[in-house]
Order: C-alpha cells, then structure tokens, then sequence
C-alpha cells in the first residue's frame, strides 16, 4: 500500500531531488504538490515544480500556488545565493510548463485532505506559510491528517542561517510556532540529520549517468554543491535536506532515534529568533514520555537514503 502525500516546496536544488523522489517511489502516492516562498520567489518556485514534475512524467500531480510571504506580513528573504538565480542552480533551463491550478495553496491542501481523511501527510520542506495558512482556514485539520513530516528545525546541531535557526523556521517563525503548536502529529528532519546525510561527487556521476531526471539533477546540483564546499564542509557535497522527511513520512527511512517531544518555536525577534527549542532533557533517562508531546525529532538515521535516493532517480527513464 502506498503513502499518501501532498509536498510543499519553496523549489530549489534540494527540493527538486525530493520532488523526483516522492514523484518516482513506487511507495508514495504524490497526490497534490503546493509551492511556497522560500528559497527562490513563489512564481519561480511554481515553474520549477512544475518543470521537475514534467522531467519525470508525472504531469499528472496538480500543483497550486501558495504563500509569497510571511503569514503575517514583513520581509521575504530568499537563498538564491545557495540555489542559484533560477532556483535550479543557474542551469539555464527554459523550458515551458504547463498552469497551476487555479486554486491557492491552502485551498488545495484542504480539498486533498478532506477527500482521504487520515490518509494524507502532509510534507512541507519550505517555510512553514502555506500550513498555517491551511490550519487557520480549517482547524479541524489536525484530526485529518495522518501527520506531518517537515524539513526544518534543529535540536542539537547549529542552525544555518543564524547560530541557532534553521532557514525554513526562520524565514517564518510565527508560522512555524502555529504549525509545532497544532495537535498533529509532527515528524522534525531537522538539521540534526539533514547535515548528515551527503551527496558525494561519486552520486553525482551516477546520477550524470543515468536518465533524463538523473543528468538534470547532477547538472543543477553542482552549484548547490560549491556552496556548501565553501560555506559549509569545505569539501564539494550537497545537503540532502528535504528528501529525508519524504522518506520519514513515507516509512522508507530507517530512523534510529527520535524522541517524540514538547518543542517550541522562538518567535521573540531576538538572537534566538526561529529556533526549534526541543526539550531533550530526557536524554539521560531513554527519553521516557512527555504526556502531551506530539513531534518525534529525528535525532539518527541510516545515511543509506542518499544511495536508495540516487538509485531510484538515476533509473529513471
Ligand atoms: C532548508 O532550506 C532550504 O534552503 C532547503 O531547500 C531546505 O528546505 C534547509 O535549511
Ligand atoms: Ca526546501
């Protein structure tokens, strides 16, 4: 039997490669996509979802448009630094896409939702905007959802964009806080494992190998690679990021610690703005129950992903 999911992109680099996975893995059962702001601007991110989609056949997934913004207004800061001023590491592709759909994003992931109730994921690898947006809108959500696996956060490793934050709970903190405050329940692939888990250059010839989906995420990944090189590792690598909490969401991911914990979302404008505060105290002890604690916060996982990931797209034809 197959996942259900709907994917929420801001769509850069790393986002293109969860694209293809959840598009492609016979397990998953892509049933909507919505784009957000984030790493590039929400037209951009639209078109290259898009784009993605159609370079591995599946023209079929609806996809809406969704937040240009924070939720509650204020300055929308992007990373086209990481992923290029294309989103798609300044690869040069033009090619045509095809319309969104004529509904927003929130709208979307309501409809999907209410027509499988309990079955759906929802999997937002961008700033949190489109699910709070989603949440407010219907707050009955939570009780229909079978849950939520979202790229963000940190507990224990350093943050990316300041000491302590994450870039997705950053660039939208209030919308975050609402989300982790929501009685869903939360898979956190944060950046505890995310940093963790590396393409190699040894992927990357593989993928250059491969089909069509393969050679276009080798080419787009190698500028994302020198800014990690550069900022990060300083050797050439690229984060897998977002794929980690499709996986996690599809049950393809073999998780090795994570605590289901309280964690909160700093909303205080100050230097500890946008970090995920994890309350790990129970580390010492097995992590015994926290009556109450809905977000399971992936702590360690088998770094075997990045090699069924690049398989599975590389085979792609
Ligand atoms: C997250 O921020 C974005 O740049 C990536 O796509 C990923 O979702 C990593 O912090
Ligand atoms: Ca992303």
């Amino acid at each position: 039997m197959s996942v259900k999911v709907i994917l929420d992109c801001d769509t850069g680099v790393d986002d293109s490669m969860a694209i293809m996975y959840a598009a492609l893995h016979p397990g998953i059962d892509l049933i909507g996509m919505t784009t957000v702001w984030g790493n590039v601007d929400v037209p951009l991110a639209t078109r290259n979802t898009l784009r993605v989609l159609d370079l591995v056949g599946r023209s079929d997934v609806p996809v809406a448009r969704g937040a240009a913004g924070p939720l509650l207004g204020g300055h929308a800061d992007f990373a086209y630094h990481v992923h290029g001023r294309d989103g798609q590491g300044n690869a040069g592709d033009d090619a045509p896409v095809r319309a969104a759909e004529p509904i927003p994003a929130a709208q979307h992931i309501i409809d999907l939702v209410r027509a499988h109730p309990g079955e759906v994921w929802l999997v937002p690898v961008g700033p949190l905007t489109n699910i709070a947006a989603a949440l407010a809108l219907d707050p009955e959500l939570p009780e229909l959802v079978a849950g939520v696996s979202l790229m963000g956060g940190t507990a224990l490793a350093p943050g990316n964009v300041t000491p302590v934050a994450e870039a997705n709970v950053w660039h939208d903190a209030e919308a975050a806080a609402a989300v982790f405050r929501a009685p869903w329940r939360i898979i956190m692939a944060g950046l505890d494992v995310t940093m963790r888990v590396l393409i190699t250059p040894e992927h990357s010839a593989r993928l250059a190998a491969g089909g069509p989906a393969g050679r276009y995420l080798a080419r787009i990944m190698e500028h994302y690679g020198d800014f990690y090189r550069d900022n990060a590792f300083g050797f050439w690598t690229c984060a897998m990021h977002d794929t980690i909490a499709v996986a996690a969401a599809a049950g393809t991911l073999d998780v090795r610690l994570a605590p289901v914990v309280h964690v909160e979302v700093d909303t205080s404008g100050g230097p500890g703005h946008g970090q995920t505060i994890a309350d790990l105290r129970g580390a010492y002890r097995g992590y015994p129950e926290q009556p109450g604690a809905h977000c399971a916060v992936l702590l360690d996982i088998d770094d075997g992903i990045a090699d069924d990931v690049v398989d599975l797209i590389a085979a792609a034809e």
